[in-house]
């Protein structure tokens, strides 16, 4: 069973989203660490009710960003982490993980990349008036959103949505889409590695 680590800033219903579906038997996985880097973010609350260990570390503890990235590192060795799954993670992953981890990442994103990458991508969308918009999942490289891609997902915007709306019927998508290709890759992943 793959051993994973979920990296997230925010409220964190992608994190219960794959919690969720793991204690249903959909997801095949061990999430053994939360890593977080806002103390005051609701996942990490979460990560508490579900009796997952957590991490909170803040960049502004640690000399420079590869410093930072190098406690990541660490604790992800302690666990014996194979796999990193960013939800919600606003930040942009560095050499220290990304060398730890090669091919070994994936992200979630709120528009259909290459569309919109970046912050506020929902806003982007809605600003440049597209009528239909969508999430995509996609492996981490070291640039902004732009990893090959591995699943996308239309979504809506109708006339008179609010920003609070689409980003509703995006994450309601989001919720259902990562589990489901997270599953996908770790069953690939272990027939790939049989003898
Ligand atoms: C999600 O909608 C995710 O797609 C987005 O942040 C939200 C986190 O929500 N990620 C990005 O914008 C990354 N660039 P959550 O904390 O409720 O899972």
């Amino acid at each position: 069973m793959k051993r994973i680590a979920v990296f997230a800033s925010g409220s964190g219903s992608n994190f219960q989203a794959i919690v969720d579906a793991v204690n249903a038997g959909t997801l095949d996985a061990d999430i053994r660490l939360l890593v977080c880097d806002q103390p005051s973010a609701a996942v990490l609350q979460r990560a508490q009710k579900a009796m997952i260990d957590s991490c909170c570390l803040s960049p502004k503890d640690f000399a420079d960003k590869t410093a930072f990235e190098k406690e990541i590192v660490q604790q992800l060795r302690l666990r014996g982490i194979e796999f990193i799954v960013l939800a919600g993670y606003m930040r942009l992953i560095g050499s220290p993980i990304l060398q730890e981890y090669p091919a070994s990442i994936v992200n979630i994103h709120p528009s259909l990349l290459p569309a919109f990458p970046g912050k506020d991508a929902i806003g982007q969308a809605m600003n440049a008036g597209v009528q239909v918009t969508g999430l995509t999942i996609h492996y981490v490289d070291a640039g902004m959103d732009t990893g090959p891609i591995i699943a996308q997902t239309k979504v809506q915007i109708h006339a008179n949505d609010s920003i609070v709306d689409v980003q509703k019927r995006i994450q309601q998508a989001e919720h259902i889409c990562y589990p489901k290709v997270l599953q996908e890759l770790f069953t690939k992943e272990t027939t790939n590695a049989a003898p």
